[in-house]
């Protein structure tokens, strides 16, 4: 009799902000069937909280699902807070066991964010560290904005970026940076299906040895 085992298969994916991870993450995850992380979501729920005055550690270690629901979550002002929450190590602590489990999950899983390859997941089956210059995610981030109808100028959504870049690169507690073994893409020039195809090719070659 033929069992099939459970497959767990992890996908780490980490980079800047803007630069392209949250699209190429979610369909990763759509073509190999796999759950998705929006790590990047935990850190803004808490981020929402602490502008409410709300307690950062209690909040990180009382969150729940319907908390990383709100629209709100995606705006400029949560962004950079949740860069801020990210830097405190009980926050990141408070939010490490979930998004271990969520990994390790049967079915394989696709996490984004800043320190899954070399943190939240080392042993991540594959590694992509997705970039593009500071500019050109200021542009993509600011004509997100402009289409959702919010008012800002291309020149604060570039100050932003380079400033959360800053912050989060250089913090103590598991900066942004490349894993030694993770690929990198730059999709600076590259169109989202480019990109896409792209981590698709890398993901497969792998994939296709443990199934
Ligand atoms: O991916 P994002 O832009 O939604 O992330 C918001 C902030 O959260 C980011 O500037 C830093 C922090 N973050 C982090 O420190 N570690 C992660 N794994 C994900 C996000």
């Amino acid at each position: 009799m033929l069992v099939s085992k459970p497959i767990r298969f992890t996908v780490a994916i980490d980079g800047p902000a803007a630069a392209g991870k949250g699209t190429v993450a979610k369909g990763l995850a759509d073509h190999f069937g796999f759950a998705y992380l929006d790590t990047g979501l935990l850190y803004r729920a808490v981020a929402a909280k602490a502008l409410l005055g709300e307690n950062v550690i209690t909040a990180a270690n009382k969150l729940v699902p319907t908390d990383m629901a709100s629209q709100t979550l995606r705006s400029s002002e949560v962004a950079q807070m949740a860069s801020k929450v990210a830097v405190i190590p009980q926050v990141r602590a408070a939010l490490l066991a979930f998004q271990k489990s969520f990994a390790c999950q049967d079915g394989g899983a696709v996490l984004d964010g800043r320190d899954i390859g070399t943190m939240v997941c080392p042993e991540a089956k594959i590694k992509i560290f997705i970039t593009a210059s500071a500019e050109i995610r200021a542009k993509r981030r600011y004509d997100e904005l402009q289409s959702k109808g919010l008012e800002t100028s291309y020149e604060v959504v570039l100050c932003d970026v380079k400033e959360r870049d800053e912050r989060d690169m250089t913090r103590k507690d598991a900066p942004l940076k490349r894993a030694q073994d993770a690929y990198l893409l730059d999709t600076s020039d590259l169109s989202i299906v480019t990109s896409l195809q792209r981590a698709i090719n890398i993901t497969s070659a792998a994939f296709v040895k443990v199934i």
